[in-house]
């Protein structure tokens, strides 16, 4: 949610800084800017809508650069996105200019209090007010930038990641965070600022996290971290693992194409190393005694959207294999209903960015309620993980499409990974059972790269529902939360009315939204191991076709008992029915993906939406 960059080196500052925005445009596009010093004077730029505006407006007006630069992508929370409210913000005297990734919660007092000393405001966002404190601060703080920037922080209530320039000095950019994402990546004589390394992983691959209530100061050739008092603050240095072309659309024409392709590979990477030569089970980034791990007594998954997904399916998996109650609660909830946690209790947060505020919020509540909690995340060194007790990550490489696709299916496998490691520790599996399943989630890559082979229909019977108002979705088991995926794709990308259900609720209300062609997706659970289930959503299929359903139904191939009731059928491989989500959710993703290129949608960027939601 809202891009952030910053650069200070040799290089043309607006290039690296509008380049850097363009990786990190998924992260909000509703309007964009940047500033940057020319002849030490501020000069900024900003326009409403994607980064192409900005783009065609540098491009009008050329602009000499001094080696500092900083931008940003805004996802609005206050003020409209327009021209104005676009960051960067600047003071009255144009000296500071500004940009800010989160909320402050007491804008408003803070700009009564700026506007009684006479202060002009120009915007209707709560950033503006950081960069007329700044200002003030500057002349107070004998201008000093990063005094300044503490100065004003330790006003600040909220989310803030905030980056800052001043005309005064073109070799200092200043940062600070609370509650927001920030990174730094360390260059050779040059120093970049970003809310994501993507931003400026061609130039570097060294990282610096910055913690909480920190403020950076940046030049060419140093980096100093200090807390809000200005004391030297500790930070952790690491080496991102990919590199830029992992962040490239490498020939597709959408993020979203090339990353439901390299599912396979991103499910074997999330695999790898994880099994012992034994067969055992080694998850050595889980900081928890196994003494801890036996000692749960209940587990409770939080997380949001498409995450929240994944840990409705992993309660099926855990409760299974361990026996230990298992909940599972959408994060913006869970500290609200004054939760049951304990030391015994452990919770599991589960974040593609590592950054979403409302799963930040329950991990901080759970942690202060002493709960354990491990995070299942696919962001190295973000605050979910650097908060938690422990930390599984999804090794899924870079998401840039805004949708959810490679990270749900790895996060499937990670979950799968902590219920057969429960398992183990809690010795409530023999070793040969828990490899058996080990080897079937070994299996998921070619199974994955099979249903990948077989979508073309599915594609064309997307496009033919281009035009539908509506479609359902129903599921049983396993199957439901895949359901739930399926409708919520359609949704976010297609911009479609699409609702899920456990099919045998159906019956109890929603089959009155069944009539004539209306299509209903079905996802049919394994007829191995669950018969009973299978039998009962034939029944379900039965029922909504003789409503006038146009029944699309993903079974797996060879079930031919479904045949006569389903429109169209969809198959897809014969997998235990624990793990028949991370195939039976692919041709959900395509299908979605689909439907809305075929409405003319941009389905990287869909309305409205950002990849990692920072405000609650
Ligand atoms: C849907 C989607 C969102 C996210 C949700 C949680 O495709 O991407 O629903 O799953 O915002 O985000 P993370 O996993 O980053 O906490």
């Amino acid at each position: 949610m809202c891009g952030i960059v910053g650069y200070v080196g040799p290089q043309p500052a607006l290039e690296v800084v509008v380049d850097g925005l363009k990786r990190l445009e998924y992260r909000g596009y509703d309007s964009a800017g940047v500033a940057v010093l020319a002849d030490g004077r501020m000069d900024t730029e900003k326009r409403a809508g994607k980064l192409a505006n900005l783009k065609a407006a540098l491009a009008e007006t050329p602009r000499s650069a001094d080696g500092i630069g900083i931008g940003h992508t805004r996802w609005a929370t206050h003020g409209a996105p327009t021209d104005v409210n676009a960051h960067p913000h600047v003071d009255n005297d144009n000296r500071v200019a500004v940009i800010h990734n989160g909320i402050i919660e007491n804008f408003a007092s803070l700009r009564l209090e700026l506007e009684e000393r006479g202060c002009k405001f120009t915007s209707e966002t709560d950033t503006e007010v950081a960069a007329h404190l700044l200002g003030e601060e500057l002349k107070r703080q004998g201008e000093d930038l990063a005094a300044a920037m503490r100065a004003v922080c330790r006003r600040l209530e909220g989310a803030f990641t905030l980056v800052a320039m001043y005309a005064g000095d073109p070799d200092l950019v200043v940062a600070a965070r609370r509650n927001s994402p920030l990174v730094v990546g360390r260059g050779d004589g040059e120093n970049f600022l970003a809310s994501d390394v993507a931003a400026f992983i061609a130039h570097t691959r060294d990282a610096v996290e910055l913690g909480q209530d920190q403020v950076v100061e940046l030049r060419r050739d140093s980096v100093a971290v200090t807390d809000y008092d200005g004391n030297p603050a500790p930070v952790r240095e690491y080496h991102v693992d990919w590199d830029a072309s992992a962040a490239e659309k490498g020939g597709y024409d959408y993020f979203m194409l090339k990353e439901i392709v390299e599912q396979p590979q991103a499910v074997a990477d999330t695999l790898l190393g994880r099994v012992g030569v034994d067969g055992t089970l080694t998850l050595d980034e889980m900081r928890l005694a196994p003494s801890e791990l036996r000692d749960i007594e209940k587990i409770v998954i939080i997380a949001c959207g498409t995450s929240y997904h994944a840990g409705l399916i992993a309660k099926y998996a855990i409760e299974h294999w361990c026996r230990i109650p298992c909940e599972v609660e959408v994060a913006s909830e869970f500290r609200y209903r004054d939760p049951i946690l304990n030391r015994q209790t452990m919770v599991i947060a589960i974040s593609q960015s590592g950054e979403s505020m409302d799963t930040l919020m329950a991990v901080r509540y759970a942690r202060e309620q002493r709960a354990r909690v491990l995070a299942i995340c696919n962001v190295n060194g973000s605050t979910i993980p650097r908060e938690s007790d422990g930390v599984l990550y999804t090794h899924a490489g870079p998401e840039v499409g805004v949708a959810a696709t490679k990270t749900f299916l790895t996060q499937l496998v990670a979950c799968y990974l902590v219920g057969l490691y429960l398992a183990q520790m809690r010795n409530l599996k023999f070793g040969d059972e828990i490899n058996a399943v080990i080897e079937q989630l070994a299996n998921m890559p070619q199974q994955v790269e099979k249903v990948l082979g077989t979508v073309a229909p599915v594609r064309e019977l997307a496009r033919s529902l281009a035009d539908s108002e509506t479609v359902l979705f129903l599921g049983r088991h396993v199957g439901y939360p895949v359901a739930l995926e399926g409708a919520l794709k359609l949704k976010e990308l297609a911009y479609m009315h699409a609702e899920a259900f456990a099919a045998g609720e159906l019956k109890h209300g929603p089959i009155a939204l069944i009539e004539d062609g209306l299509p209903v997706v079905v996802v049919v659970p394994s007829r191995e191991g669950r018969g009973v289930l299978h039998d009962k959503i034939v029944s379900n299929i039965q029922e909504i076709r003789a409503r006038g359903a146009r029944t699309i139904v993903i079974a797996e191939e060879g079930d031919e008992t479904v045949r006569p009731f389903a429109d169209e059928l969809i198959g897809i491989p014969a997998v235990p029915t624990l793990l028949q989500p991370v195939v039976a959710t692919v041709p959900l993703q395509v299908f979605a993906c689909e439907l809305a290129l075929a409405k003319g949608n941009d389905v990287d960027q869909p309305r409205n939406l950002a990849k990692s939601v920072t405000v609650e």
